[in-house]
C-alpha cells in the first residue's frame, strides 16, 4: 500500500464582493444579524457579466495547483471534482475540467456531498492513490450558490449564508508513509435528506412540468434549510468526526496543529474550538470574508492558511465537515 499526499493548493473567488449591508437592499436583513448568527461580514457572489462558473472556477483554482505542485497538467491521472451547483444536470464538471485543462482522456468523477464534499473527495483520491492505481489526482470543490438563491426576504435565512469560489489539491503518491493523509472518515444520515435540500427539479417535478404550472410560489428550486436543526446536529457530528480520526491515529487532541472545519457558520467553529480546547491559532477560519462555500469551504481555508504559512511541515492537520444529506467526515492529515 502507498500512501498519499497534497503537494498542490490553489483558490479562486469572484472579484465581486457583496457585503451585508449590500444584501440588506435586497431583502429584509442587517448587518448586525448576519454577523451575530453567524460571523459573515461579505462574501464572494459571481458577476452577471462574469463568465464565471462551478468549472470555469475550479479550472482556475485547479491552474494554480497544478503550478505550485511542480507538476504539469499531463502528470494528472485523474480528476475528482466536488459540487453541489454544477455548471450542468448532467454531465458533471469533472469532464469539463479535462476540457478545460486540455488534459489527456483521464477519469473523471463527480462528488454530490455537498459540504462535505471536498472531505468526500480527498478520501476517494487517497484510496486510488493508496492501491497504487493512480499516482497523481486532482481534487477540486467549487460552487457557484449566488445563481440559484432566494434573494428576497423569502430567502433571507439561506441566502445570506452562501458564496462562491474554487479550491483545488493535487494529491501524490508520498515516498514518506508518516505523512501525508493518515486517515478519512465518511458518514451519513439519510432520514435527515430534506432538512437541507434543493429538492426541485427532480425526477417527479421536471421542468415542463414547474413551467407548465408556472406557480410563483414554487420554492422548491431554492435551497431550503431547518437552521436550528441542522446547528444542533452539526455541532455534535463535527466532534465526533474529529474524535473519531484522531481515535484511528492514537492521538489525542492536544495533537492538534491546525483545525479546517467546514465553514458552515462561525459559531459552529467556535463552538469546536472551545470543545476542544483549541486556541486561535489551532482553528482556521474565513467565513467572515466568503460565506459557506460548501465543498470549496474546506479547500479555500485550507489553501489560505497554507499561504499564510499557518501550516508546517510535520504539523497535524484535520478537515472535517457536516452538511446536506445529512453527511459528515474527517481527515487527518501529516502534513
Ligand atoms: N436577516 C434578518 N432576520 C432573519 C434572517 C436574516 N437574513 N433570516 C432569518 N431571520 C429571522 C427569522 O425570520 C426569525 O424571525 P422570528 O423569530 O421573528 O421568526 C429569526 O431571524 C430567527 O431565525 P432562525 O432561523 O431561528 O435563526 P438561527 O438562529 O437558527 O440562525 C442560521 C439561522 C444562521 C441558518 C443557523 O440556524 C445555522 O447556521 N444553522 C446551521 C447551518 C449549517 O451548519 N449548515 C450546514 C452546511 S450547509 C450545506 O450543507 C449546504
Amino acid at each position: 500500500m502507498y500512501n498519499s499526499k497534497i503537494i498542490g493548493l490553489g483558490k479562486y473567488v469572484p472579484e465581486n464582493v457583496v457585503t451585508n449591508n449590500d444584501l440588506s437592499k435586497l431583502m429584509d436583513t442587517n448587518d448586525a444579524w448576519i454577523q451575530e448568527r453567524t460571523g459573515i461580514k461579505e462574501r464572494r457572489w459571481i458577476d452577471k457579466n462574469s463568465e464565471d462558473t462551478s468549472a470555469v472556477m475550479g479550472a482556475k483554482a485547479a491552474r494554480i495547483a497544478i503550478e505550485r505542485s511542480g507538476l504539469t497538467k499531463d502528470d494528472i491521472d485523474f480528476i475528482v471534482f466536488a459540487t453541489l451547483s454544477p455548471d450542468y444536470y448532467f454531465p458533471g464538471c469533472g469532464v469539463q475540467i479535462q476540457d478545460m485543462l486540455e488534459m489527456p482522456t483521464i477519469g473523471a468523477l463527480d462528488v454530490r456531498n455537498q459540504c462535505s464534499g471536498f472531505i468526500y473527495a480527498v478520501s476517494v483520491a487517497d484510496q486510488f492513490i493508496k492501491t497504487g492505481m493512480y499516482k497523481n489526482i486532482l481534487v477540486i470543490g467549487a460552487e457557484y450558490h449566488s445563481g440559484g438563491l432566494d434573494k428576497t426576504t423569502r430567502g433571507r435565512s439561506v441566502s445570506v449564508i452562501f458564496g462562491d469560489g474554487a479550491g483545488a489539491a493535487v494529491m501524490s503518491r508520498a515516498e514518506n508513509t508518516d505523512h501525508g493523509i493518515l486517515s478519512s472518515h465518511l458518514h451519513s444520515e439519510g432520514k435527515y435528506a430534506k432538512e437541507l435540500i434543493v429538492e426541485g427539479p427532480n425526477i417527479k417535478h421536471w421542468v415542463p412540468q414547474m413551467l407548465e404550472e408556472n406557480n410563483p410560489d414554487d420554492i422548491s428550486y431554492f435551497p431550503y434549510m431547518n437552521g436550528q436543526h441542522v446547528f444542533k446536529h452539526a455541532v455534535v457530528r463535527f466532534s465526533e468526526a474529529i474524535m473519531e480520526g484522531l481515535a484511528a491515529n492514537k492521538l489525542e487532541k492536544e495533537a492538534i496543529d491546525m483545525l479546517i472545519p467546514h465553514q458552515a457558520n462561525l459559531r459552529i467553529s467556535q463552538f469546536i474550538q472551545k470543545k476542544f480546547g483549541l486556541r486561535d491559532n489551532q482553528v482556521f477560519n474565513n467565513i467572515q470574508k466568503y460565506g459557506n462555500t460548501t465543498a470549496a469551504s474546506v479547500i479555500i481555508a485550507l489553501t489560505e492558511a497554507w499561504e499564510a504559512g499557518k501550516i508546517k511541515d510535520n504539523d497535524l492537520v484535520v478537515l472535517a465537515a457536516f452538511g446536506s444529506g445529512f453527511t459528515w467526515g474527517s481527515v487527518v492529515i501529516r502534513w
